[in-house]
């Protein structure tokens, strides 16, 4: 076992690493950054002026909010058998502006509010799988703990902007970040619990339970989890997180290309490598599939998110125990296989992300295992509806090697077992690649107690921190989470692509 142990940089070497960046690189955008060796590829002058709009309606952005971002169309014509969930539109509301309580009125009614009743129904909705965005293995436990995470993770400690307090994911800027595609779809199947509750359930509260109260149903021992989040009524105060004007001015990219913004990380506010992502590029710096060069954008960015080396080790191996990668066709095949985001997608009367992935076995294009969220495929464990360390274990007991993925995106598979469906992300074999993170993946690998301890700490600052707050904070302790195979299937069953 000792001698696979560090074995994944070899895995580079072997195969090829200068043919690896060439496919990485083999996107119109970087492969003609001027622009000038597109004037006759239509395909190419299409997808630049989708760009375009999409930057034209970022810039709107700074335009004064509140104010119906489309006038309500007929409606708008989707894929057979693709229905969107009834709350789809309440999630993300398709007019930039939502009516929330006052202070007053939220904490009063948090005050009534049957905490366990709210938390025993996420549970519940966490297996209960529905037909308009079905769950992978039949839970949701990784949709919604991405969904906590990118809702969170926006959080900043340079100016203290982002997080999780005011819900604001649900409007632009945030909602149609590349990063935050498809989990359109989470929020909507959140609404019926705020259908219910009403006033005191704030959707900030509600998105951050989402991912909490699924990890503990799956298997994670979480101390508590504390209600009293407010809501925003827009997404203005996500404006300095960009992209637009304001964050131009007060959190500027600081490199030459937007996915380069940390070159002089003390020179800026802002937290991510890539205005639109939450973190770094899951493929490597600028795509390219460099898993020790990554460890540089990881450290910085999850530093000014407020993680230290342990924290954020536990968070990536932690989260990453659950839940898969979305990829399921090429998209050197379907342009733009996401469907579009929600800035785009209202301006032109349709839905948000409708994919086009084909469904090869007479289910639904673009939903279920034909869903296209990143273009990486697969989960990182056997059992991703189960809390365990393997995450950590296969990171060290396994060679990695680089290969092109079904969706066309660069991403790690075992060596000895190409066929086996587990995968690796850049960004994970970064952490095996610098002394400290490799420290601690090797406690966690070897000490559950450990990972537990580490990811409860860590989650629960990632989930508090940053403003939004209401002076009301109930906190509701857990007891001990349910064996498995109570609430969720324990292994993984076959049935994604590849
Ligand atoms: C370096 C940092 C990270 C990178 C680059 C990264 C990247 C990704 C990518 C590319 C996906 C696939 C999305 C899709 O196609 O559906 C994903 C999924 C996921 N991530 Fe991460 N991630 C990071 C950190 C985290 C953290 C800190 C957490 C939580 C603590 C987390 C939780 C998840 C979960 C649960 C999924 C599965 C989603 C699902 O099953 O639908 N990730 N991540
Ligand atoms: C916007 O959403 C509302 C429901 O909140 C719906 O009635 C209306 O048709 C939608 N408009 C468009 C253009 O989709
Ligand atoms: C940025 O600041 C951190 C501490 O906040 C320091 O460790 C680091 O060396 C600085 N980096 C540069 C490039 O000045
Ligand atoms: C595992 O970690 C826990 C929590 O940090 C610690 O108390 C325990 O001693 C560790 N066990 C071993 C065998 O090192
Ligand atoms: C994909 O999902 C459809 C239902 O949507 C199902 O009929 C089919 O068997 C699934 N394919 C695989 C490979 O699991």
């Amino acid at each position: 076992m000792a001698g696979l142990r560090h074995a994944a940089a070899l895995a580079l070497g072997a195969l090829g690493v200068g043919a690896l960046w060439r496919l990485a690189l083999a996107q119109p955008e970087e492969a003609c950054p001027s622009g000038s060796c597109a004037a006759d590829d239509p395909a190419l002058l299409q997808k630049q002026a989708r760009a375009s709009t999409r930057q034209a309606i970022h810039a709107g952005l700074d335009a004064p909010l509140g104010q119906a971002a489309a006038q309500p169309g007929p409606a708008p014509p989707v894929p057979d058998g693709w229905e969107p969930c009834p709350g789809l539109l309440y999630g993300t509301p398709n007019t930039s502006f939502a009516k929330a309580p006052s202070e007053e009125e939220f904490v009063a009614a948090l005050a009534e509010l049957d905490l366990t009743a709210v938390m025993d129904d996420m549970t519940q909705l966490m297996t209960d799988s529905q037909s308009c965005w079905p769950g992978d293995w039949g839970s949701y436990v990784g949709l919604f703990t991405r969904l906590t995470w990118h809702a969170a993770g926006t959080f900043r400690n340079t100016d203290g902007s982002g997080g999780d307090g005011g819900g604001r994911q649900r409007f632009d800027p945030e909602a149609s970040w590349e990063d935050n595609t498809n989990l359109d779809k989470a929020r909507g199947l959140l609404w019926p619990l705020k259908e219910k509750y009403g006033d005191g359930l704030s959707w900030a509260d509600l998105i951050a339970l989402a991912g909490t109260q699924t990890q503990w149903a799956s298997g994670m021992p979480f101390k508590e989890f504390c209600f009293g989040r407010l809501d925003d009524e827009d997404g203005a105060k996500s404006l300095p997180l960009g992209p637009g004007e304001m964050q131009e001015e007060m959190a500027p990219c600081t490199g030459p290309v937007n996915g380069m913004c940390q070159m002089q990380p003390n020179e800026t506010a802002l937290a991510p490598t890539t205005v639109g992502l939450i973190y770094v590029n899951p493929g490597g710096p600028m795509g390219v599939p460099d898993p020790a060069k990554s460890v540089d954008e990881i450290r910085v960015v999850f530093g000014k998110m407020g993680h230290d080396d342990k924290a954020t080790v536990a968070l990536i191996g932690g989260g990453h125990a659950f839940g898969k990668c979305h990829g399921a066709c090429s998209k050197f095949e379907y342009e733009e296989p996401a469907g579009l985001p929600p800035n785009m997608a209202f301006a032109e009367g349709t839905y948000p992300y409708v994919g086009k992935c084909p469904n090869l076995d007479g289910g639904v294009t673009g939903m279920g295992n034909a869903t296209w969220t990143s273009g990486f495929e697969g989960p990182w464990t056997s059992t991703p509806t189960r809390w365990s360390n393997e995450y950590f274990t296969y990171l060290l007991d396994y060679e990695w090697e680089p290969w092109l993925g079904p969706g066309g995106a660069i991403q790690w598979r075992m060596k000895e077992n190409p066929d086996d469906p587990r995968m690796r992300l850049t960004t994970d074999i970064a952490l095996i690649k610098d002394p400290e993170y490799l420290k601690y993946v090797e406690l966690f690998a070897s000490n559950l107690t450990a990972l537990n301890e580490a990811y409860d700490f860590s989650w629960t600052s990632l989930t508090s921190n940053g403003g939004g707050w209401s002076t009301k904070k109930i906190c509701v302790p857990y007891g001990p989470p349910p064996a498995p195979g109570a609430t969720t299937p324990t292994s993984m069953l076959n049935t994604d692509p590849r």
